[in-house]
């Protein structure tokens, strides 16, 4: 049993200005404002400008959740950036994301497992604190989706936005530990359910690829809504059972945003009421890793969620991967002087 437990000290959010609605996309694509809201619930999303890439959404992002915990960047110890759409194959977008902030004494990677990346990247984090090693690490989940859809299809594009969501998450007493249960799971036999063919070793972009669109995303949105539904609202009551929490002690169900059928659903499985299951896609679309940091920090912002209060994080994409985390919010909240950073 380790001396050292995780608590997130700051949360922080960025979404760039441009605003797409679904009327927009109707002038480009075989599609309708009333198709896209009846069939997701998405009514907008954002995306990002030319030369605004991943990194620097993150970055952004980044320097939010800096503020609120009141810190400074080069008290960063790890930076793990969780995306799909990476600014290069290489060098990670942590690197490019520290240059950014200026966060020197850190080290950097990134995780990619699509819509769950951000949750495998939390529990990460949270295990560089546990063992001691580390005692900041910043948590980023940051995605340039339009950088990587094929605006020609109906069945992907209308789906995905651009954003980022940061977490700075510290070393505490493990009696102060926030993070109460986790899981984590994976299955690469359906990786060809949702992915991008093409970009990689096994497949380089070429010019016959493109021809055919390979370097673009591609989903079977029918089977992966199937199989979302089961795998979050089965990680979901691992945890709350590992932890020994009734879903009516749930203040937020945070589900990945991607479709509110989906989150309805598993809310509904779970016995969490609808009005406890946070939603925010209506906004932002499906951001894939960048989705439930957007959603903690705006409950945070809001002030919809108290010390002490449970937050059931869950999500499910590519991979394919899903998973769910208890987090039960810091005594005392984010930002404020007790909260001890130092030990
Ligand atoms: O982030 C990772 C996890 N991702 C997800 O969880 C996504 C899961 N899947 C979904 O959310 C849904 O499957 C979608 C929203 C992607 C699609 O909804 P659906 O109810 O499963 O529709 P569908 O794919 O079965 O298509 C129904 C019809 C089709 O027409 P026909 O074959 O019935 O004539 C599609 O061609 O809707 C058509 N369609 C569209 N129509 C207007 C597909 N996309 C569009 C569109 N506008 N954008």
């Amino acid at each position: 049993m380790s001396s050292y437990g995780a608590a997130p000290i700051g949360t922080g959010s960025y979404v760039p200005e441009k605003v797409l609605t679904n009327t927009d996309l109707e002038e480009f694509v075989e599609t309708s404002d009333e198709w896209i809201r009846t069939r997701t619930g998405i009514h907008e999303r954002r995306i990002a400008a030319d030369d605004e890439p991943t990194s620097t959404l993150g970055a952004k992002a980044a320097e939010h959740a800096l503020h609120a915990a009141d810190i400074d960047a080069s008290q960063l110890d790890l930076i793990i950036v969780a995306t799909l759409s990476p600014d290069t194959p290489f060098p990670n977008t942590g690197c490019h994301l520290q240059r950014q902030i200026q966060a020197m004494n850190a080290a950097c990677f990134s995780i990619e497992a699509a819509c769950s990346g951000f949750l495998f990247a939390l529990e990460t984090a949270a295990n560089f604190l546990r063992n001691g090693m580390y005692k900041h690490v910043l948590v980023v989940g940051a995605e340039k989706m339009s950088s990587v859809v094929n605006w020609q299809d109906r069945s992907t594009c209308v789906l995905f936005g651009d954003g980022a969501g940061a977490v700075v998450l510290s070393r505490v007493p493990a009696e102060h530990e926030c993070l109460l249960a986790s899981e984590m799971g994976s299955n690469g036999h359906h990786s060809d359910l949702l992915y991008i063919p093409a970009g990689g070793s096994a497949q380089p972009v070429t010019p016959e690829a493109m021809e055919k669109g390979l370097h673009y995303l591609h989903m079977n949105g029918r089977e992966i809504f199937k199989l979302a539904v089961g795998a979050m609202a089965d990680a979901c009551s691992k945890v709350l059972s590992q932890a020994g929490t009734s879903s009516d002690q749930i203040r937020w169900l945070i589900p990945h945003q991607a479709n509110t059928r989906i989150l309805a659903s598993v809310g509904k499985r779970l016995g969490v009421p609808p009005e406890s299951v946070f939603m925010n896609l209506h906004k932002y679309g499906n951001t894939s890793a960048a989705t439930i940091p957007l959603c903690l920090d705006e409950v945070v912002r809001n002030n919809q969620v108290d010390e002490g209060e449970h937050l059931l994080l869950t999500a499910f994409g590519g991979g394919l991967t899903w998973g769910a985390q208890l987090l039960r919010w810091p005594h005392p909240a984010p930002g404020t002087p007790q909260n001890d950073k130092t030990n």
